[in-house]
Order: structure tokens, then C-alpha cells, then sequence
């Protein structure tokens, strides 16, 4: 257990996961300490099939007012605290049945949860600490009557946002609840832009971006976008079997008068969680969109999400060139065929000339053979910097999500191509991969393998 520190009023400070025994914490009552929690491990995973046409509209991490969940008592006391936040969160669900909640919590994870420490504060911790994991995006405060520093640190230790004291001086809880809810919209004010991109056709872009942006929203449970911008005759859409949609173009016609609630509502939206942009079924007129669209329409966009994944063409348009730029990383997809690495040289070449660093662009093969005459450390060789991630050859499981529509994830979870995608996800965003913990009995027969040492 942590020593307990020398504490001062500090509300504002933030520090890193696992911090002990700074400064800055307040023990005097009412006073809230502030910390800033980092992403943890893996949201909730969905299941199940096709896509639902968005209702309504989301809230955003630009509105006034959040929408909260307490977890814990209801009393006039604690009434007392909901009517006292209410300015920056709306209490709209109300558990007091711990397990329950958790349960609500990582089937649909609010913006923001309070967690009654009540009168058994560690087990209401260790809840916490679930929640923090099990929804990276949600802000967890914990709300206790005590202010021990064993306590306050532990807190902090398992990465809530702030511990509130409560009942406390008029005002100090709703304050220290807009801080970091400020804080967190200040350190997401515009979204990551990742875009997949070959100069050859037929490489992987599309089958690598709709499971990179299925595995970014498992991962992470924010706002990820599927941006298809083959404006022609894109096949996003296709691979997960759509149907019509709102697309780049009803988006250019929207731009000016563009907010969240008309967004949110117009965007088709995955059951997995994730926002689709895919082009329209029948050929379009690509044209109609110029360069400076794409630019306005990826600013735009990245305020409204997290991430955003961009299915690119196979070419150097002022599109695909306003496209890069706005990039944050872009993945170079490529196999391991002759033709296809003298193009990504060039490509290399190009970026290289362009002014894109090498930490912006990311080499990816896809259909890797370890058998092919090209092994990895001889492409990195050839093409001058690392390959920052293969992707396993995996042609039933891409072919069956093909067929069926869905995601890789959704249909043979545990095949390495998945598992790689997953990875690559993690490598990217950050945010720690925790892979699924193998079936029981399938750890026993692997701890009863001879020569295993038990150990796998
Ligand atoms: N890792 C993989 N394992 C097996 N098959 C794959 C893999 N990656 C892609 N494919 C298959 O390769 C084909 C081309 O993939 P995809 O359409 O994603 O590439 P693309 O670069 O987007 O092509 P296009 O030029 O049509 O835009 C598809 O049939 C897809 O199923
Ligand atoms: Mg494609």
C-alpha cells in the first residue's frame, strides 16, 4: 500500500498511472483531487450481425452537459451531489446494485460514472478499477463521505478521474467534475486520422481498414470512422454489406450547417460500435468532389471523432494528396511480390520527398509468407526503414467475413491474422491489447503437454 503523502489543496494537478505519494493531493474536506487517467485495456466486445442506421443523437464531447451513471446509494445526501454536478453531468441512470451497474456499464459505457464508495470503500474500489478497465472512454469519479489518504491514493492508483468528497463545501464536487471533464475534451480536441494506402491495387487496403477500425473500436470504445473515399466505386461498404447509406457526397452537401446531433444521426452505424462513410452502391461521380472538400470534410470530422480510418485509392489525386496530408499516420500496404515493393519504393520515395517523416508513414505487409523468397528484415533492407507489422495470409477467414459481411473479428477471432490486426490497432492508438484468456480446458490440456513445464 501506498505511504500516504504530504497532501495539499491541488485540484487541478494530473500524474501518470500509478503514481505514489505526491504532492498536490488535498485532504482538506470537500477538497477533490484531480488526476488524469490514461487509456486501459479492452472495452466490452460486441457480437452479432449487419449494421443499424444511427437514431438520435450521441452525446458529444463538446456538449454542455454529459450524461452520467451513479453507481451506489440513493439517498437525499447523494441526491444532494447529482443536484450539485448537474450543471457539467446529468445523472440520467441511477444503480444501486453494484454488479448491476458494472453489467450496464460495459454493455453501453456512459461518458461519465460516480461510484459510491459507501461504507465498504476497497470493495468499491476494486469496482472502480473494473469499470476503468473495462470502459477506457468513461470518466470514473468516486464519491466517499471519508478522505483517508490510503484511500485517495489507491483511487488514483487504479485510474479514476477524481475523488470527490462528499457532503463537502458548496460547490468543490461540481467544480472538480468540469475540470476534468474540460481537461478530457482539451486532451481529445481533434481526432487521429489513420489512412491505408497502396499504389497497387488488390493489395489489402480495404480488408486491413474495416478490421483496423473494428479492432480501434474494441479497443478503445470511442468514436471510430470507416471513411471510404474510393469515391467511384468503393467497396468498404460492400465487404460489410451496407446497403444505402449516407455517404462523402450527402456529407459534402451537409458540410456547412453540420453538427453533432446531424451527423450522429445520418452516419450508419455498426452494431460493433463503429461509424461507416462508404460510397454510394451504384457509380458515382467522383468528381464532384474536390481536394479542398476532403480537407474541409477530415477537419470537420475530427471533431466529432476519435478516429478516424481513411479506405484510400490507388492514386496520387489532389483527393488522396489532401487525404495524406491530413493524415496523422499512414499505413503502406504491400505483399511481398516483386512488382508490388518496387512500387512501395517509389511510393517511399514520394513520401520521402513529400516532407513525411518516417514515424508518419508505416510499413505493412500484408499476406505474409515466411516461406517467400522476400523475408522481412530483407524488405526493411530494401525499403529503407522498418516493416512496422505483417499480417498472416488468412484466406478463409477473410473470405468467410467477406462472404457473411462482417468483420474478421466476428467470425474467427482467434485467427492470427486477427490477432495481428488487433496489434496493430494497439501499436497505433496505445491503448494495451490484453488478448482473451484461452479456455479452461484448453490451458489444462496445453499445462498437461509433455515437455510444457506447464508453462505457456
Ligand atoms: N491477409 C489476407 N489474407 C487473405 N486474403 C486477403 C488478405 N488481405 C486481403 N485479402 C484478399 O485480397 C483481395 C484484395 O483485398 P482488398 O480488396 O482488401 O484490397 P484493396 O487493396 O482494397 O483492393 P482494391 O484495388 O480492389 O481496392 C480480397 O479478395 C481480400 O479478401
Ligand atoms: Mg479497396
Amino acid at each position: 500500500m501506498a505511504r500516504p503523502c504530504e497532501c495539499r489543496g491541488s485540484s487541478g494537478k494530473s500524474g501518470s498511472r500509478g503514481e505514489k505519494g505526491r504532492a498536490g493531493i488535498s485532504l482538506r474536506p470537500g477538497d477533490p483531487v484531480s488526476r488524469q487517467r490514461e487509456h486501459a485495456q479492452q472495452s466490452p466486445r460486441g457480437a452479432g450481425t449487419g449494421f443499424e442506421q444511427k437514431k438520435g443523437s450521441r452525446v458529444s464531447r463538446q456538449s454542455a452537459t454529459l450524461k452520467g451513471m451513479f453507481v451506489g446509494r440513493k439517498d437525499g445526501i447523494l441526491e444532494r451531489f447529482a443536484a450539485e454536478v448537474r450543471p457539467v453531468v446529468e445523472i440520467t441512470e441511477w444503480q444501486t446494485d453494484p454488479s448491476r451497474g458494472y453489467g450496464a456499464i460495459r454493455s453501453a459505457p456512459p461518458p461519465v460514472v460516480f461510484v459510491d464508495l459507501a461504507d465498504d470503500p476497497f470493495t468499491r474500489l476494486n469496482l472502480a478499477s473494473r469499470i476503468v478497465k473495462a470502459a477506457p472512454s468513461t470518466l470514473v469519479f468516486t464519491v466517499c463521505s471519508t478522505k483517508s489518504p490510503d484511500l485517495i491514493l489507491e483511487a488514483f492508483r487504479v485510474g479514476v478521474a477524481d475523488f470527490l468528497v462528499w457532503p463537502g463545501d458548496e460547490g468543490q464536487a461540481g467544480t472538480a467534475v468540469r475540470r476534468a471533464v474540460e481537461k478530457l475534451g482539451a486532451r481529445r480536441s481533434k481526432g487521429e486520422v489513420y489512412s491505408i494506402f497502396s499504389m497497387k491495387g488488390g493489395q489489402g487496403v480495404t480488408t486491413v481498414a474495416l478490421n483496423l477500425v473494428d479492432h480501434i473500436r474494441q479497443l478503445t470504445g470511442e468514436k471510430v470512422l470507416l471513411f471510404d473515399l474510393n469515391l467511384y466505386a468503393g467497396q468498404a461498404g460492400t465487404f460489410l454489406d451496407t446497403g444505402a447509406a449516407y455517404t462523402p457526397f450527402d456529407l459534402q452537401r451537409d458540410l456547412k450547417r453540420l453538427d453533432q446531433d446531424l451527423l450522429f444521426s445520418s452516419l450508419l452505424k455498426h452494431e460493433r460500435g463503429f461509424y461507416l462513410l462508404p460510397c454510394p452502391e451504384e457509380i458515382s461521380d467522383a468528381d464532384r468532389i474536390a481536394r479542398d472538400d476532403v480537407a474541409r470534410m477530415l477537419e470537420v470530422l475530427t471533431t466529432f471523432m476519435h478516429y478516424i480510418v481513411l479506405d484510400l485509392p490507388h492514386d496520387f489525386s489532389g483527393k488522396t494528396l489532401a487525404a495524406l496530408e491530413a493524415s496523422d499516420a499512414v499505413l503502406l500496404v504491400f505483399q511481398q511480390d516483386l512488382a508490388a515493393v518496387k512500387l512501395t519504393l517509389r511510393v517511399l520515395q514520394f513520401f520521402d520527398e513529400s516532407g513525411y517523416g518516417k514515424d508518419k508513414v508505416r510499413l505493412v505487409l500484408n499476406r505474409y509468407n515466411q516461406k517467400a523468397y522476400l523475408d522481412v528484415e530483407d524488405l526493411s533492407k530494401v525499403l529503407h526503414q522498418p516493416v512496422f507489422g505483417t499480417l498472416d495470409n488468412d484466406y478463409d477467414g477473410v473470405m468467410e467475413s467477406l462472404t457473411k459481411g462482417k468483420t474478421v473479428d466476428m467470425v474467427v477471432e482467434n485467427s492470427p491474422f486477427n490477432v495481428q490486426v488487433r496489434a496493430l490497432a494497439g501499436r497505433l492508438t496505445g491503448v494495451p491489447v490484453v488478448e482473451p484468456l484461452k479456455p479452461f480446458w484448453r490451458r489444462t490440456i496445453e499445462r498437461c503437454l509433455p515437455g510444457s513445464n506447464g508453462k505457456r
